[in-house]
């Protein structure tokens, strides 16, 4: 079974043309080279307003059956950056594993790492999960968090996801294998 997997830039300046969406291909291309089941992308650019936000994200979910959907954008401390609050909003239950993980793994990388808010939760047989949007955070949050996200998928209720693990090692449980 193919799983869907929704991509979500939140970016004013990448919503309005103003410039070239960076965050979105660097987390579709990051999916390309690390996965080894069968797969396919939604991609939708919003700006950072929390209605919008929270209905790409209750699209993706609830109407294209994403079993995962990545955010890139807006975790930061700027006014205008809501993602975390709108991420929140629409989930049954947060996981706050990650976004503990991917600071620590990014705070390796860059003292700033300190200033994303990022989350991460389920809603119904999805996860959500947030990504600062710098293309090269993309990367680093998605190697630190990845291994532990096809088995949280298998919990939820989705399809199996298979890695290559020379990219990403994920981890199963022994009797989960
Ligand atoms: N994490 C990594 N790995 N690499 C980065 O360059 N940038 C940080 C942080 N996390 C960064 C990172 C910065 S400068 C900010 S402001 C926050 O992510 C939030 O970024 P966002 O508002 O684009 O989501």
């Amino acid at each position: 079974m193919s799983t869907t997997i929704g991509i979500l830039t939140v970016s004013d300046r990448a919503s309005s043309g103003a410039y070239e969406d960076r965050g979105g291909p660097a987390v579709q291309a990051w999916l390309t080279a690390a996965l080894a089941s069968d797969w396919s992308p939604i991609a939708i650019i919003v700006p950072d307003e929390r209605e919008q936000i929270e209905g790409a994200l209750r699209q993706m979910c609830d109407l294209d059956s994403c079993s995962l959907v990545l955010t890139t954008g807006g975790t930061g401390p700027a006014a205008r950056d809501v993602t975390p609050e709108a991420t929140e909003h629409v989930c049954d239950r947060m996981l706050p594993g990650f976004g503990e993980c991917m600071r620590a793994a990014s705070l390796e990388i860059v003292p700033t790492a300190i200033l994303s808010r990022q989350v991460a939760g389920t809603r119904g047989e999805a996860l959500i999960i947030n990504l600062p949007g710098n293309p090269s955070a993309v990367a680093d949050c998605l190697n630190a968090v990845f291994p532990a996200v096809p088995y949280c998928i298998d919990l939820i209720g989705g399809p199996r996801l298979e890695t290559h693990a020379s990219m990403c090692d994920s981890f199963r449980p022994r009797h989960a294998r």
